[in-house]
């Protein structure tokens, strides 16, 4: 292993922790990345690289699983990143406006304060339309709130 590592101490024994608790390496990928995204709020390539030379993880395993996955960002979101479904039942609630309204709200924003990410199902499909505001999520949105529950979030990017 590297003497500076890409990952602070604490960020490396969750690490090694995974990678012991495991039978196979690859079984402790989603945790390290989970920890790894948790810390960071994304997973850079430089990270994936980081994981292989590190940690003798596959990167071609890593970067995999990272594309399965769409919760997992690739580079550094904006401060409140919206990830709004747009599934089937969603859809049936309007989510392709209330994303289209996001996005001009975003393009309205200072940069790096507010950005717009589609997904699949998030799960809540009985809370449809439904997004996630970082990890908050927010069921039931409607042309009518949405403003509100950005318009917060705006607010405390400012207060801080
Ligand atoms: S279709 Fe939107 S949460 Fe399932």
């Amino acid at each position: 292993m590297a003497s500076s590592s890409t990952f602070d101490v604490a960020l490396q024994a969750k690490i090694k922790h995974h990678l012991e608790r495991f039978e196979t390496r690859r079984s402790a990928i989603l945790p390290i990345l989970n920890d790894i995204h948790q810390q960071y709020g994304f997973v850079s390539p430089a990270q994936v690289q980081a994981l292989e030379d590190e940690f003798d993880l596959p990167r071609l395993q890593v970067q995999e699983v990272i594309s399965f996955y769409s919760r997992y960002r690739q580079q550094q979101p904006s401060r409140y990143h919206v990830q709004f479904c747009d599934n089937i039942v969603c859809r049936m609630f309007a989510s392709q406006q209330l994303i289209a309204k996001l996005k001009a709200k975003a393009a309205g924003c200072a940069a790096g304060t507010l950005s717009v990410e589609p997904v699949p199902c998030l799960g809540v499909c009985d809370g449809a339309p439904a997004m996630l505001v970082n990890d908050e999520r927010h069921l039931r949105v409607t042309c009518d709130n949405l403003d509100g529950i950005i318009d917060d979030y705006l607010q405390r990017a400012s207060d801080a």
